[in-house]
């Protein structure tokens, strides 16, 4: 089954935000940002820019009519900076031009006085300072306190984990239209329009029905449009409030790189007891999270990150401690994994740090500490239908791990200049949105009357495939051919009240919406079918490719004779349907409950060559073994797997954002910042999924895919490591990511 846009893609015919044909009198919008980390704005001079040619408005956040305030959890974050500016790159001034050019050379006319004030940019300073977001969060189970000293070994140690700029292809972009009677529609490249609606009702003080939001497609997202795309659609809005004119905003890529949060970058400590064999008693984590500026969704993150924090092992004993730290860095936001994978990289640090104390392969720590079912979560929920030992038992047996060990090590005997590295990395993910409210979704079903059919659901299409994923779950349901299927655009006005598509939990919900909504629509065309047949019980009859059955045998009547007659016979072809996912909860009191609805498992082997010369690495060979459900569409879950792995693998390696002192990003373009190409990713990608018996949740027996996948690229910064000990058996090395040549380099030869 092809991607459903592969067509239009492929001939560059597939519309974005502003592929869209221009409206007459269109204007376009360009952002003032803040030069400095911190500080008090005295003087803001806007009087240059007003007075060019073409310029046709300069707005503050004095010419908001609403509310100044975008923020989506904690009322924190301003929509243009008014008194004070709290990072590099936080939006000021919106010029608005007759050309994108013009609106530029606008902003380079604004200038201002900023009385600076000191920053921060290390999260653990941040906390020191009491510059924390929210209450700090600690989940417990059994007690760790106690049982340091039953323990054979333990160890302390700390991780530096490095951010992620996200790099979708479509830069942050908006363009609103103003229609009759302050009513605006605006297009916007987001992963959560009903976000958007709502917050520009606010800042322009208007009622959400008042504002229409409509999302084609995005040009990626990977979490960095779940919220960080409201902002850009308010300036639009607000511009075309003011100007009354069709206004764009369509960020560069430096811009969008200055100004937009990022994956949060981590500092953690932890303190691990095990027994010599290596079984793990007790594991204690301080998380300390670099949030950026404002809340943004850090408190998510870090909940997520929580609950996380031991991966796919058991460990009876356990203390996670984390805080979201306010630092003056542009807010971090959502990043697929929505901080799993930092949890995930700290006890993933520990396992190593032990096995190299125990002189042990890190596996075979790892190996014996695997979750089994029914185990206790520290957040309370047990582990159901759980794969960890079997993903992990059969990638060893499959890809002969002890196979590759051995060639590992008979290779690095062999060799000086280059050595072999491996490592296994599982994974266990929760899907659900952690916050409970999220989980829920609605779909919008109407059959025409010659038969085609027309989906609108919540979700947005980022390239992950939902529109394919979609079309195959209402084909299924009704059962017609899926060229009868168009899934339509997601939209405000027909779909309201949206959680933003993420989570990896978008097909799971809005598919099964959707079948709620068609199963209305099939059992008003049952009963009028039945009643035409003389047939008392609507449940003797089915639709099977076009073909109406009746206990399984043909009857003379198909789909386009059902629904013509159902049409003539007054029957609505048309149901809206609502999910909300059942029984999860979680008690933020307790800090104890049921958070996710399942949770995908998997297990990866990651081979790698290290040039110890040059401290240079080539990813050899990666296994996977991967938990999904059946499948809707093969090319799509593959294409999420394998996608999914290169960020993981970018974001441990050679995705580096490197600040200065003063705050601005020098990492700041594609050329300072590298993300994996084609030849970066291992030639040798093999992928084996389990055959499962589906999941009962998720609509066709299917499973979420979206994020899980990216966390096995975590086991490539321990491959290298363990290339890196196999050169220097007796040094110790640090756990800070990303694990760039130049810090293998570095590492290598300097002590
Ligand atoms: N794949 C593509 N091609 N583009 C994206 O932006 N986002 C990822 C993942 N895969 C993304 C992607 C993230 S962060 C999430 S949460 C899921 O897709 C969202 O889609 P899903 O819920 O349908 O899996
Ligand atoms: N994932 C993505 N977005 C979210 C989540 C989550 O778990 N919780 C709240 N927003
Ligand atoms: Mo994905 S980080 O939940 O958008």
């Amino acid at each position: 089954m092809k991607q459903s846009d592969a067509v239009s893609h492929t001939r560059g015919e597939s519309q974005y935000v502003d592929d869209m044909p221009p409206p007459s009198e269109m204007l376009y919008a360009a952002v003032f940002s803040s030069p400095v980390m911190h500080g008090k704005i005295t003087a803001l001079r806007i009087q240059d820019a007003c007075s060019m040619d073409g310029i046709v408005a300069v707005l503050t956040s004095k010419d908001i009519p609403g509310e100044n305030q975008i923020g989506p959890i904690i009322q924190d974050e301003e929509l243009l900076a008014g008194e004070e500016v709290c990072y590099v790159g936080q939006p000021v001034v919106l010029v608005i031009g007759t050309s994108p050019e013009i609106a530029r050379k606008g902003v380079r006319k604004i200038t201002l006085d900023i009385d600076e004030l000191p920053a921060v940019t290390d999260p653990k300073e941040a906390f020191l300072k009491g510059k924390t977001i929210g209450l700090p969060r600690t989940l417990i189970l059994g007690d760790v306190e106690t049982t340091w000293q039953q323990c054979d070994l333990v160890l302390e140690g700390s991780c530096d984990i490095g951010g992620q700029e996200h790099v979708y292809l479509e830069t942050q972009r908006a363009r609103a239209i103003p229609l009759e009677e302050n009513n605006f529609c605006i297009y916007s490249a987001t992963q959560g329009p009903s976000a958007v609606q709502k917050h520009a009702a606010k800042v322009l003080g208007l009622p959400s029905h008042n504002i229409e939001v409509e999302v084609k497609r995005l040009g990626g997202a990977f979490g960095g449009k779940e919220d960080q795309a409201t902002s850009w659609a308010c300036m639009a809005a607000l511009a075309a409030w003011h100007t009354k004119k069709p206004v764009e905003l369509v960020l560069g890529r430096a811009d969008d790189i200055k100004m937009t949060g990022k994956r949060h970058p981590y500092k953690s400590d932890f303190k691990i007891g095990v027994t010599k064999e290596g079984k793990i008693l007790a594991y204690e984590v301080k998380h300390y999270q670099n949030s950026g500026a404002t809340a943004d969704l850090s408190p998510a993150v870090l909940e997520r990150t929580l609950f996380h924090s031991t991966n796919s092992y058991f460990i009876p004993n356990v203390k996670i401690f984390g805080v979201c730290c306010r630092t003056n860095l542009p807010s971090n936001t959502a990043f697929r994994g929505f901080g799993g994978p930092q949890g995930m990289f700290v006890i993933e640090s520990a396992i190593a740090k032990v096995a190299e104390k125990l002189d042990m392969p890190r596996e075979e720590i790892q190996a014996k500490n695997l979750l089994r079912e029914n185990d206790l979560f520290p957040y309370g929920q047990r582990a159901g239908n759980c794969k960890s030992l079997l993903t992990w038992n059969k990638a060893v047996e499959k890809y002969k791990l002890s196979e590759i060990r051995k060639r590992v090590n008979d290779y690095n005997k062999t060799h000086f200049e280059t050595k072999k590295g491996i490592a296994v990395m599982p994974i266990c993910f929760g899907i659900s949105f952690t916050t409970t409210y999220m989980n829920q979704a609605s779909a919008l079903v109407h059959v025409y009357t010659d038969g085609s059919i027309s989906v609108s659901t919540g979700g947005v299409e980022m390239g992950q495939g939902l529109k394919s994923n979609i079309a195959s779950i209402a084909a299924k349901g009704f059962g017609v051919g899926e060229h009868r299927v168009k899934i339509e655009s997601t939209n405000t006005t027909r779909i309201a009240n949206m959680s933003p598509s993420a989570a990896s939990a978008t097909t799971v919900l809005n598919g099964n919406a959707t079948l709620v909504a068609i199963e209305q629509v099939l059992d008003r065309l049952k009963s009028a079918v039945a009643k035409e047949l003389g047939v008392q019980d609507k449940g003797r009859i089915t639709i099977v490719d076009e073909k109406v059955l009746c206990d399984g045998c043909k009857t003379d009547w198909t789909w386009d004779r059902l629904i013509q007659t159902a049409h003539l016979n007054r029957i609505g072809l048309s149901a809206h349907g609502f999910f909300a996912t059942p029984d999860i909860y979680f008690d933020k009191v307790k800090e104890k409950g049921h958070p996710f609805a399942y949770h995908i498992f998997g297990t990866a082997i990651i081979e790698v060559t290290l040039d110890c010369l040059r401290g240079t690495y080539d990813i050899d060979s990666i296994r996977i073994v991967h938990d999904l459900g059946r499948q809707l569409s093969e090319l799509a879950d593959r294409g999420q797997i394998e996608g999914g792995l290169a960020q993981g693998l970018g974001w441990m390696t050679i995705e580096d954002l490197r600040f200065n002192e003063k705050g601005q990003l020098l990492s700041g373009a594609l050329a300072t910042y590298k993300v994996p190409d084609v030849y970066f990713m291992p030639d040798d990608i093999e992928l084996t999924l389990l055959e499962d018996e589906g999941n009962a949740l998720g609509p066709y027996g299917n499973k979420a895919v979206g994020e899980p996948p990216l966390m096995y690229g975590i086991g490539v910064f321990f491959a290298i490591r363990c290339a890196m000990r196999a050169f220097r058996p007796q040094k110790e090395f640090a756990f800070v990511s990303p694990l760039t040549p130049e810090r293998v380099l570095l590492q290598l030869y300097v002590d």
